[in-house]
């Protein structure tokens, strides 16, 4: 094993890999920065081009030791970048992907193109472009778009892209600005109507004690992907509101969640998951609105997996309905937004199942908290097994699709 230290996409990165590891497998293993494609792994199709202080290699054919103290950007790091930006618009405006699997590449070598030649022709762009292959075939759109982002600064020139290719000139890493961590910005009060509470006598036919309720899933005009779900716990509503006002009694039911400073209605803290190949730990902030004569509540958090650096926003949205004397449900309403790599799971049907399981959990938790008789300490919550819950909610999709019943 070799012990490895590099900067990705500028922040600092270490490991212990085996010599013959490559630079694309430990980008995508290690640094879970899964946009690098690998195809052939022999240096001929270009896929899993990266740039390595500033050039383009192939990651597949270059041994991640071989970068040690090095500075390597994959397509994930050029989200400040003039060049990458003007080449993701131009890409979309003449259609030049299709099934995306050799774009990250043909991105990569694109922005070197239109760094290093800004007066080349369209023959010139084709013979640049020839290490890059497209199994879609789609050379006409991408050819289309390096050329028409070159004339575009040849028509009006752009002091950032000068910038980089005055430095790229001189020999100098023209490297795009790395992203600010996205840290938490604080909280705007929103004022969030209430919807009124189900009348007791129609939602009482359908109380079931710590049962998981019907859950819709859907994408809040733009703003993310939403879920709704809910639980029936058999207890009074004032009693279980009281209970959902208390944060870290909350937290306590939450599967994988954990508090570790409070100061009023704010908190800080971490929740981990982990959701077949993807594991990640989200530290961030958030804080509770409460609005005590409906019994509903908003906690608006946003938080960061170190990681992968994906960065998560949400708003959890619940409120305690009366079912009858002795029963109540609480209604939860989902809206999060994911960005970085592990925003490719935000909307998948797996996720959706998997989040209602742990609202049902959750409710669970909450059921055999407000069960304890008063002053008893709660017992330790058994261990989460998020790998069970993930072969649960497989195996129910596998039913489904057979026509067995979920
Ligand atoms: S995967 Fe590296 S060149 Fe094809
Ligand atoms: S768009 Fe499919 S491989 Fe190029």
């Amino acid at each position: 094993m070799s012990e490895l230290s590099m900067e990705v996409n500028g922040r600092k990165v270490t490991g212990d890999v085996p010599a013959r590891t490559h630079l694309g497998d430990f980008l995508r293993d290690k640094v879970r920065l899964t946009g690098t494609n690998l195809s052939c792994e022999h240096g001929v199709c270009g896929a899993c081009t990266v740039l390595v202080d500033g050039k383009p290699v192939r990651s597949c054919i270059t041994f991640a030791v071989a970068c040690e103290g090095k500075q390597v950007t994959t397509i994930e790091g050029y989200d400040n970048d003039p060049i990458m930006r003007r080449l993701r618009e131009a890409f979309h405006e003449k259609h030049a992907l299709q099934c995306g699997f050799c774009t990250p590449g043909m991105l990569t070598t694109s922005r070197d193109i239109v760094l290093r030649l800004a007066d080349a022709d369209e023959r010139r762009v084709r013979i640049e472009l020839s290490g890059n292959i497209c199994r879609c075939t789609g050379y006409q759109g991408i050819t289309a778009a390096v050329m028409s982002v070159l004339e575009a600064l040849r028509e009006q020139p752009d002091p950032e892209v000068d910038a980089l290719r005055r430095a790229a000139a001189e020999g100098k890493a023209a490297l795009p600005e790395p992203a600010k961590a996205e840290e938490f910005a604080g909280f705007t009060a929103v004022q969030r109507p209430v919807a009124k509470p189900a009348a007791p006598a129609a939602a009482a036919a359908s109380a079931q004690s710590a049962a998981p309720s019907q859950a819709a899933a859907g994408d809040k005009a733009g703003k993310g992907s939403s879920i709704q779900g809910g639980f029936d716990v058999p207890f009074p509503a004032s009693r279980v509101w009281e209970f959902m006002s208390d944060l870290p009694a909350v937290a306590g039911c939450l599967p994988g969640a954990a508090i570790e400073e409070q100061v009023g209605d704010e908190v800080k803290g971490k929740i981990s998951i982990k959701f077949g190949p993807m594991a990640a730990a989200f530290k961030g902030a958030a804080k509770l609105e409460r609005d005590e004569a409906a019994m509903s509540a908003v906690l608006r958090g946003a938080g960061q997996d170190t990681l992968s650096q994906s960065r998560a926003k949400g708003d959890v949205s619940y409120r305690v309905v009366a079912v009858s004397d002795q029963a109540s449900r609480v209604e939860v309403d989902l809206l999060y937004s994911l960005q970085g790599p592990l925003a490719q799971f935000s909307r998948s049907g797996l996720v959706q199942d998997f989040v209602r399981r742990m609202i049902a959990e959750f409710g669970r938790n909450v059921a055999k908290r407000l069960d304890l008789p008063e002053g008893a300490e709660p017992a330790p919550q058994a261990e989460f097994s998020p790998f069970k819950m993930f072969m649960s909610v497989l195996w129910d999709r596998i039913r489904r699709f057979f026509g067995g019943k979920a």
